[in-house]
């Protein structure tokens, strides 16, 4: 079986989907491995250090895909109506698909997995049981974005972090929030914890306020009846009543006035991103502050971001990044790749080293779109389940 990963084609896209690491525990399994030439050059890993690894390395991108038995990629492939190349007509009926495929966007691209028989899954809809952390990949991405949301902010805030009492005078330490206290939200709380911000934060699920004090950061939220059930049981966030979220707005709009630097990280799966930062909240900020919006993909928390701009309103800098993962390529690359190399494993069958899939498996079940030429996954069948189904 050759598992293959092309270069990544869409716009702005700097990561793959195959490391030399993940290529070496890939063969170590009994796998071939071939990637694009070229694959992996934006994330820092040369051709040649694929091919010590043992993968194979493929100039054409068509004969590539021909070979691929599963196909490992970031993105969703290029379709037909999407410009050249047509990467879903180039896999081979039969080929399983493995990548981040935007299955919050309808059931159309499932329907062309399933016309082009490809057995497709979508790496957002792991469940998150414990026997999946390792293949979570809206986790280890998460975890890399908020990291470098504080590397942004810090890059574009004219102050510097940390308490500083020098011989020309003191700097007061800069005060930080941070909206969502997910995956990204604790990693941006500890980071600019590390760089000596005074941080804050604030949820709608109360089980963060625990997690967000033991990083060293003040927890502030709006609590109510409502807030007692906004966790799904998948760990996800609920949409907020119109009740809650004018009193969320009010707390938000006495704590932001203060802050230098706001981190949003506030997300509802499948849902546009709650807005949380007004107009007028930014306007009663300094100058010079700093967001750093990473739900800007989802259409932002804060209303004046703009998706894949750095935009000043207000004096206020406003960071909206696309793919804030990829502005780490490397390591996004490493830990994406190494969570589809733990997925692949738990579908192969120890004794035979073929694949064994069991589509009533929650792993299974939860992410596979397609099967033998037909749409499969709940979401998409008639009387689909509510979110709960691909939120765990
Ligand atoms: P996410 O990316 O969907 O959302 C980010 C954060 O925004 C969440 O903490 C959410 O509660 C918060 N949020 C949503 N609406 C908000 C609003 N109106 N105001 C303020 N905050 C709002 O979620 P993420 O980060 O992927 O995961 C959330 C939680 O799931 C984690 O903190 C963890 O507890 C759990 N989890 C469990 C895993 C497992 O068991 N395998 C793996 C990863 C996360």
């Amino acid at each position: 079986m050759k598992v293959v990963a092309p270069k990544e084609r869409r716009d702005g896209e700097t990561r793959v989907a195959i490391v030399p690491d993940a290529a070496r525990r890939l063969i170590s399994l009994g796998l071939e491995v071939a990637v694009e030439a070229g694959a992996g050059a934006s994330a820092g890993f040369s051709d040649e250090s694929y091919a010590e690894a043992g993968a194979t390395v493929v100039a054409d991108a068509a004969q590539l895909f021909a070979a691929g038995d599963i196909v490992f990629k970031v993105q969703r492939p290029l379709t037909a109506n999407e410009g050249a190349p047509d990467e879903l007509a180039m896999m081979k009926r039969g080929a399983m698909l493995v990548a981040l495929l935007s299955p919050y966007d309808g059931a159309e691209p499932a329907k062309a997995y399933a016309a082009a028989g490809i057995d497709a899954y979508a790496m957002e809809w792991m469940p998150r049981i414990s026997r999946a952390q390792s293949m979570d990949v809206l986790s280890s991405q998460a975890n890399l974005a908020g990291y470098r949301a504080v590397i942004d902010a810090a890059h574009a805030f004219g102050r510097a972090f940390p308490l500083m009492m020098t011989a020309a005078g003191r700097i007061n330490p800069a005060k930080a929030f941070v909206m969502g206290a997910g995956v990204a939200g604790l990693q941006a709380i500890a980071t600019a914890r590390r760089l000596g911000a005074v941080v804050s934060a604030t949820d709608v699920r109360p089980v963060a306020k625990e997690q967000v004090e033991s990083l060293g950061a003040t927890f502030v939220m709006v609590e109510s009846e409502e807030t007692r059930a906004a966790e799904t049981s998948g760990g996800y966030a609920r949409e907020m009543s119109a009740e809650y979220q004018a009193q969320q707005q009010a707390l938000i709009a006495e704590t932001i006035s203060d802050q230098d630097v706001v981190i949003t990280t506030a997300a509802i799966p499948g849902r546009p991103a709650p807005k949380l930062v007004s107009e007028d909240m930014v306007r009663s900020m300094r100058p010079g502050s700093v967001i750093v919006d990473l739900a800007v993909e989802t259409g932002g928390n804060c209303a004046l971001s703009e998706a894949g701009a750095v935009v000043e309103r207000h004096g206020v800098t406003i960071i909206g990044h696309r793919n804030v993962p990829g502005r780490l390529p490397a390591d996004a690359s490493a830990l994406y790749a190494r969570n589809l190399v733990n997925f692949l494993t738990s579908l192969i069958d120890r004794e035979s080293g073929a694949l064994k899939i069991n589509p009533d498996d929650a792993i299974v079940a939860g992410t596979a779109l397609t099967r033998d030429g037909q749409v499969v996954h709940p979401n998409y069948l008639p009387k689909a389940p509510s979110e709960e189904t691909h939120n765990g």
